[in-house]
């Protein structure tokens, strides 16, 4: 990495995959700025990562149509100085109907009109030789039934993530895209639990039904996601750029 202290930016780092990649971070001893709008579980997260070695600091905050949480943004920057890593991970995924405006616009923005805002805004802290992880979703392969506003904003994240790091090769910034298939977080949680009420079947078993689906037979753990941003954020993986990297159990063989 271009200098000694390495810091990082991580959005949606309270729960979920991006907690797991702020703890992975934090036992390499990175400065983490740690952004998210659950305020009470985020200062959680920054507290473990400081007992792991960490130097932490928090920004609540909503990403998404307003512009309220651009100058905290930028007054965190400021005092970091630089940044060698920014994990877009902060995402939503909502159902939509097909003709559902309202739904389509609080997707997009938080999904991926998010992630533009924050690489542009962070593009003058990033030296020679930094990162950009975007953390997008098999779903930017593939369609899902009630789900045009997802996958639309993966797909678009994927798009942004192969374009942005041609326009960045030349500073050897590499930019990726990881696309989990199931990973065992809260949003998992919430999406199954929301098919099991629909159907009115025990959440357990629509659980086990989702599992059998996968050739691995159980869901990715946020660990082995985190383990990847590690990877990418690593000096051995200065030469990849523009890929959408797949960890989802074998789930989209075929696809
Ligand atoms: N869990 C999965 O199966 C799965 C699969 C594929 C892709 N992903 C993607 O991985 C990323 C993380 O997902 P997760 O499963 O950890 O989600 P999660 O819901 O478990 O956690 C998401 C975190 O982001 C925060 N967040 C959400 N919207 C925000 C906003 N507008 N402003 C600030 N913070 C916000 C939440 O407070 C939460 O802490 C998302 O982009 C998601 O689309 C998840």
């Amino acid at each position: 990495m271009p200098t000694e202290t390495r810091h990082a930016l991580i959005t949606g780092a309270a729960l979920g995959i991006g907690a797991a990649v702020a703890r992975r971070l934090a036992d390499d001893g990175w400065v983490l700025l740690l952004l998210d709008r659950n305020g009470e579980a985020l200062e959680a997260l920054a507290d473990e990562c400081r007992s792991r070695g960490a130097t932490a600091t928090t920004l609540y905050a909503e990403l998404g149509p307003g512009e309220q949480w651009i100058p905290p943004l930028k007054a965190a920057l400021d005092t970091l100085g630089h940044l060698d890593l920014l994990v877009n991970n902060a995402g939503v995924a909502d159902e939509n109907d097909p003709d559902d405006v309202a739904a389509w616009q609080r997707v997009l923005a938080i999904n991926l009109d998010a992630p533009f805002r924050l690489g542009a805004i962070c593009l003058p802290y990033l030296p020679d030789g930094s990162r950009i992880v975007n953390i997008a979703s098999v779903l930017a392969r593939a369609g899902k039934i009630r789900n045009t506003a997802y996958c639309a904003s993966k797909h678009g994240l994927m798009g942004y993530t192969k374009a942005l790091a041609l326009d960045l090769a030349l500073r050897s910034i590499t930019v990726n895209a990881i696309l989990p298939g199931w990973v065992d977080t809260p949003m998992l949680q919430r999406e199954l639990g929301a098919q099991a009420a629909a159907v009115g079947a025990p959440v357990a078993q629509v659980l086990r039904n989702a599992r059998r689906q996968i050739p691995l037979k159980r869901f990715v753990q946020v660990e082995e996601v985190a383990n990847l941003v590690h990877y990418l954020a690593s000096p051995v993986a200065a030469g990849i750029t523009a890929q959408g990297i797949v960890v989802d159990g074998g789930y989209t063989c075929g696809m």
